[in-house]
């Protein structure tokens, strides 16, 4: 096993997760976004008890991140003194070499000390030391049988495997296909995402064998997501029809709501695939270069957004979801 070669006491893991649980209302992350998710998405998933998430890179400049930090601390903290039961929250770090704050942006992590890490764009190992130095748990996001094998030797606790049919960057297999497959020869926590949109999707990951589901384009339309209005708006008037796979802008397969291509002046049908992977719309703002900031991505689950909601009614339809779905012989 991948695990025992690399000495990570799964058993300290496994414990580590049974605590998390214990502090969740139903088995979900609601997944990082770059320019969606932000502190009061993230502090109103905790309190609902379903993990909260963010990219750190959404906060700019980097003394942004540490009141982004200090501000999910706290209302939680207080949160919990005043009777309540926060899910645990995690930080995002995008861990690709073109992000220039990737170092920096890791300091600050282990200041304030997320109980879950999740890498993403790139190799998790710089990551780890400092992570488990603080007892916290890393989940490196993969996309392919290869990246998880990777990651898995590379000492990770947990691996989310972005399925097809995800919001932002997505992976080419399917869930059915992909969990079996890692199942072979990781035995730590899996978190499954990719067109989950309702508690069924949540019970179906678990039966698959991972131990959370990862739902992100169900947030963006949340009253609490940082995502355009027209962006929430667009997800509420699209269907599965509307969404593109295309490396076009970044490099790397993403999903994107064709609308707002169009209305970005390109035609759908004529993308090409970037040569150099390019991960951060803001800096540039080329034609190429402006996903995610003017080029809206949303999974294939958007048919199930019927409109804006708080984050907490969000939380509550899906563990209502969840919990009909258990009862299911
Ligand atoms: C608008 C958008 C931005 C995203 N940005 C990030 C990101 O910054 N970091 C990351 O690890 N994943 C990012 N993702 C991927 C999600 O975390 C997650 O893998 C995906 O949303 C799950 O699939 P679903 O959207 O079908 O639920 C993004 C997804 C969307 C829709």
């Amino acid at each position: 096993m991948v695990n025992e070669s690399s000495k990570i006491d799964m058993s300290s893991v496994a414990s580590k997760i049974a605590n998390i649980k214990s502090r969740m209302t139903l088995p979900v992350i609601a997944s990082p976004m770059f320019l969606v998710s932000g502190p009061d998405l993230v502090i109103a998933a905790c309190k609902a008890g379903a993990v909260g998430s963010f990219p750190t890179l959404n906060a700019r400049p980097i003394e942004v991140l540490e009141q982004w930090f200090q501000r999910i601390t706290q209302e939680l903290d207080e949160f919990k003194a005043a009777g309540g039961k926060p899910a645990p929250w995690a930080a995002n770090l995008i861990v690709h070499r073109s992000n220039p704050r990737a170092a920096e942006d890791l300091a600050m992590t282990l200041k304030y000390k997320p109980e879950i890490v999740i890498t993403a764009l790139g190799t998790p190992a710089n990551v780890i030391e400092g992570v488990h130095a603080y007892g916290g748990l890393v989940f490196a996001d993969v996309n392919s049988v290869a990246y998880a094998k990777k990651s898995a030797a590379a000492g990770v606790d947990g691996l989310v495997l972005v399925a097809a049919g995800a919001g932002g960057h997505t992976g080419p297999i399917s869930a059915f296909s992909f969990v079996p497959a890692v199942r072979e020869f990781f035995s730590g926590p899996i978190v499954l995402g990719g067109g989950i949109v309702d508690g069924a999707g949540i019970r179906a990951a678990e039966v698959l064998g991972a131990t959370f589901g990862y739902i992100g384009t169900r947030f963006i339309a949340t009253s609490e997501s940082i995502a355009a209005e027209g962006h929430k708006q667009m997800l509420v008037d699209t269907t599965e029809e509307d969404i593109i796979c295309t490396a076009h802008f970044t490099g790397v397969p993403a999903n994107y709501l064709k609308p707002s291509i169009v209305k970005a002046g390109l035609d759908p049908a004529q993308l090409g695939v970037r040569a150099e992977k390019k991960f951060d719309s803001r800096g540039a703002a080329t034609d190429e270069t402006k996903a995610w900031r003017d080029i809206w991505s949303a999974g294939q689950g958007v048919r199930a957004i019927k409109g804006v909601v708080s984050v907490a009614d969000l939380v509550a339809e899906l563990k209502s979801g969840y919990d009909k779905a258990k009862l299911v012989p």
